[in-house]
């Protein structure tokens, strides 16, 4: 079993499925010491509270550079003997401070099939580029925008009468499944 911190920057929705899954006894690979937020108003923080997992609040506007921001979270990490980081809707770039210490023990989650579409708006992307496929993407993360290694994907269509929230729920179906599944496997 390995202590893992999930960071979330909002709505928390691939925080609580992870949760789920834990409850119902189909991941027992990992046990979550924290919920690590960059935004108070993060609803991921609500539902780290139904769950009881601690919630750490790191805010870069409260350092003077993103390095001490960085260290500060490491102390945290260090702290609750963190030994791979789940990004879950965390929405900055990891930096240098982070990755020394987890690279390779740290991963990502994407709503396209990277390499498509990385940064913000991946389902507006997918839909406004007008392919025919989308999917869901997790991989570890490197210094880049969604640039890491691929460990697993899904695939959903894009259909003729789809909207942005209509594909987007469909691609979180896709999330959902994919991450404790990949959770699972990768995290030993
Ligand atoms: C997900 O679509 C994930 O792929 C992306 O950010 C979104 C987070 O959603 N990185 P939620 O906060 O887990 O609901």
């Amino acid at each position: 079993m390995k202590n893992v911190a999930i960071f979330a920057s909002g709505n928390g929705s691939n925080y609580e499925k992870i949760m789920e899954h834990i409850q119902a006894g189909q991941l027992t690979n990992i046990n979550v010491v924290g919920l690590y937020t960059d935004k108070r108003e993060a609803y991921a923080i609500e539902r780290a509270k139904r769950f009881g997992t601690p919630v750490h609040l790191f805010e870069l506007s409260q350092f003077e550079h993103k390095t001490a921001y960085e260290q500060a979270i490491l102390a945290q990490l260090k702290k609750d003997a963190v030994e791979w980081i789940i990004l879950a809707g965390y929405m900055k770039l990891v930096g240098p401070t982070l990755l020394d210490v987890y690279e390779g023990r740290m991963l990502n989650i994407h709503p396209s099939l990277l390499p498509s579409f990385p940064g913000k708006d991946a389902v507006g992307q997918a839909l406004r580029y007008g392919v025919r496929v989308t999917g869901a993407t997790v991989h570890y993360v490197d210094s880049g925008m969604d640039t890491g290694t691929i460990i697993d994907q899904m695939s959903c269509p894009i259909l003729e009468d789809d909207t942005q929230a209509s594909l987007q729920l469909r691609v979180q179906n896709l999330e959902y499944e994919l991450y404790p599944r990949v959770i699972k496997k990768i995290i030993q």
